[in-house]
């Protein structure tokens, strides 16, 4: 039996959705929309939720945004797109005696074996112990497991925690410039504006420690070149790391620090 809903009035939805339709509003003023381009634009996004790309669209091209407002000259590492691929469930990653962490993967995995390894610590400089650091990214076919691959769900999926020093090391492989969905209606937009769908290659990140904002973020590679013009606007500046061949292997570091609540 479905259940009776009362709504309550709401302040705070009744000011954003008032200022969502008046701006609207003067869009369609501005862009003189005519009554069959409305027509259209109102099938797009019929299509649009149809086919599940509604939060593909909404990250792409909104997510950035509400970030940059909420984090721009803040201390601590910036925040970047959470995205449409984030999935929780997923395993916890553990240290075998004397063997690094591995974030989770077939056997016969392909792709460029890499290290990547970081320090959490807090605005003030101190490290943060057994802070939870989940991780996710694609695999050598550029595929997320649980979307657009047929690889175990949580394939390239994990957490696991960091040491008394704040300090962590995971191995994995190298991600690759991703390319969003073309054959939808969010590929269908970047068509008819000629944009390209491409993201650099990143590694996602969720940090959370105790007294501390969860930071959602994402990691880059100098060099990839896609970074200047990302689809989704996701690349900052304190986000990027290198590869470097060291100890007779490819690693890769970035440090992150997160602001206390
Ligand atoms: C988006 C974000 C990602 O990290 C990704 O891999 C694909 C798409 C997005 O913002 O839509
Ligand atoms: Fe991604």
């Amino acid at each position: 039996m479905m259940k009776q809903q009362t709504i309550q009035k709401n302040e705070r939805v009744e000011e954003v959705f008032g200022l969502f339709i008046k701006h609207i509003q003067s869009f369609l003023k501005e862009a003189n929309l005519n009554h069959e381009e409305y027509t259209n634009f109102v099938n797009w996004a019929d299509r649009l939720g149809n086919t599940g790309e509604l939060p593909l669209f909404a990250d792409v091209f909104l997510e950035s945004h509400v970030l940059r407002a909420m984090y721009t000259d803040k201390p601590g590492t910036q925040p970047s797109l959470l995205g449409p691929y984030f999935i929780d469930g997923t395993p916890l990653i553990e240290a075998k005696a004397g063997e690094p962490l591995v974030l989770t993967q077939r056997p016969d995995e392909a792709g460029e074996v890499m290290y990547f390894k970081g320090n959490v610590s807090s605005t003030n400089g101190q490290p943060l112990a057994k802070a939870r650091i989940e991780m996710w990214q694609n695999d050598a076919t550029r595929k997320y497991s649980a979307f657009d691959s047929d690889a175990p769900r949580y394939n390239f999926r994990g957490h696991f925690y960091t040491q008394e020093n704040g300090d962590f090391e995971v191995k994995s492989i190298v991600p690759l410039p991703y390319s969003i969905p073309t054959d939808g209606p969010t590929g269908e937009f970047l068509e008819y504006t000629d944009q390209h769908p491409m993201r650099p290659a990143h590694l996602h990140f969720m940090f959370e420690a105790e007294g501390h904002e969860t930071l959602i973020t994402q990691v880059f590679f100098e060099g990839d070149e896609w970074l200047e013009t990302d689809v989704a606007d996701g690349v900052r500046l304190d986000l990027m790391t290198k590869l470097e061949e060291k100890n007779g292997r490819t690693e890769a570091a970035l440090n992150f620090v997160m602001r206390p609540e």
